[in-house]
């Protein structure tokens, strides 16, 4: 099956009770069974659920992997992913990742043993510096939130072999229209589904893909253990929003060419990061290792916060919110928004500016996008 066919169709049959061609919106708790010690697969919604097992097996499809569970948040999904570690691990992790992930490494999970070290992940030679005896994990972004940094999957997958450690990719910002790491060797997928694996800006929710048994085994284990399951209806939804992926990520990938070029040729702009753009410091990795580039931007003005403040301020069609990934275009100041948590002095050592505008481009008309940008970077 080809891959737009998969996103529409993988795993999604029509209801076996009324022929309904839309699953239906599984909303129990419980199931009941036949008889004692028997079950029709299902038995507490915790541990499984129709809607959900839908879900699962659509995005494992478009993964192009064996297995996929899907959780609560892309937080949630992280979360689980760190739970196959135990006290005394190591984690080699970008340093440039959701200030969420960072929170949640440095603020959470240090307290109970686990050890991190941050690295800018492009520099293969320092990913293999700073692997230590314990180390069990090498956890990259690609592209990077919000700086748009592409790692060299293959080179991180020869590292994660070479020394027995899992490689786990948090691909949300490439989706699997663009990008599939486990294609390339790489041990777990991760996405945050709340941005454009759902798209609609309608749900919170995330996913773990893996090729590995195992793997599959404890994620399940983990999921009805700790319970940070979607609902039924999230799922639902997510369904809904999943059957145009490969369409909205087109339009997104050429809304933000444009968008990035209109950016790059503007005066009061000082740097424009976009994987499509030359002069983007790892566009040929990015040629290389994705079949297209995504909708997301990250730009700097020459006047710095004052100006991005102004700008984002005086836009109009572009949402001044902190998500991303849906239909709707929406402006970011990530040092106040999304990685308010991170240090300042973290912040500036990563490269992540107080000036920096994150902009994830929509699917409305790409002159409209522009028109706005342009109306907000004249009250400068
Ligand atoms: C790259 C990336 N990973 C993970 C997350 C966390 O996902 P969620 O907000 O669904 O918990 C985010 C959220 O913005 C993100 O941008």
């Amino acid at each position: 099956m080809k891959f737009d066919t998969k996103v529409v169709r993988s795993g999604i049959h029509p209801d076996p009770t009324t022929g309904s061609i839309v699953p239906p919106i599984y909303e129990t708790a419980t199931y009941v069974l036949p008889g004692v010690g028997q079950d029709k697969g299902f038995d507490y919604t915790r541990s499984s659920n129709p809607t959900r097992q839908i879900l699962e097996n659509n995005l494992a499809a478009i993964e192009n992997a064996k297995y996929a569970v899907s959780f609560a948040s892309g937080m949630a999904a992280v979360d689980a992913c760190l739970k196959l570690l135990k006290a005394g691990d190591h984690v080699v992790c970008g340093d440039d990742v959701y200030g969420g992930v960072t929170r949640h490494f440095d603020n959470v999970l240090s307290a109970y043993g686990i050890e991190f070290t941050y690295v800018d992940t492009t520099d293969i030679a320092s990913v293999k510096s700073a692997l230590k005896n314990n180390t069990r994990l090498l956890w990259i972004e690609t592209p990077t939130n919000p700086l748009l940094k592409i790692t060299d999957i293959n080179a991180m997958v020869a590292i994660a072999q070479t020394n027995e450690i899992l490689l786990g990719v948090d691909s949300t910002f490439a989706t699997p229209v663009f990008l599939r790491p486990l294609e390339f060797g790489a041990d777990i997928v991760m996405h945050s589904t709340t941005k454009y694996l759902s798209g609609h800006n309608q749900i919170i929710g995330g996913v773990l893909a893996t090729n590995s048994d195992s793997i599959y085994q404890k994620m399940k284990y983990i999921q009805k253990t700790i319970g940070a399951v979607s609902s039924p209806f999230d799922c639902w939804l997510n369904l809904s929003g999943l059957k145009t992926l490969h369409l909205r990520m087109r339009q997104h990938e050429t809304a933000a060419m444009q968008v990035a070029q209109f950016l790059q040729s503007h005066p009061k702009v000082s740097m424009v990061l976009y994987p499509g753009l030359e002069s983007h410091p790892q566009h040929k990795i990015a040629t290389e290792q994705m079949t297209g580039f995504s909708g997301m931007i990250t730009f700097e003005l020459n006047d710095g916060t004052e100006a991005g403040k102004k700008l984002m301020n005086s836009v109009q069609l572009c949402g001044l919110a902190e998500s991303l990934g849906s239909v709707e275009t929406m402006i970011t100041h990530p040092a106040s928004m999304t990685h308010v948590d991170v240090p300042p002095q973290d912040r500036r050592r990563r490269g992540l500016t107080d000036g920096l505008v994150r902009l994830s481009v929509g699917i409305e008309d790409v002159e409209d996008i522009i028109q706005d940008l342009e109306q907000g970077l004249s009250r400068i």
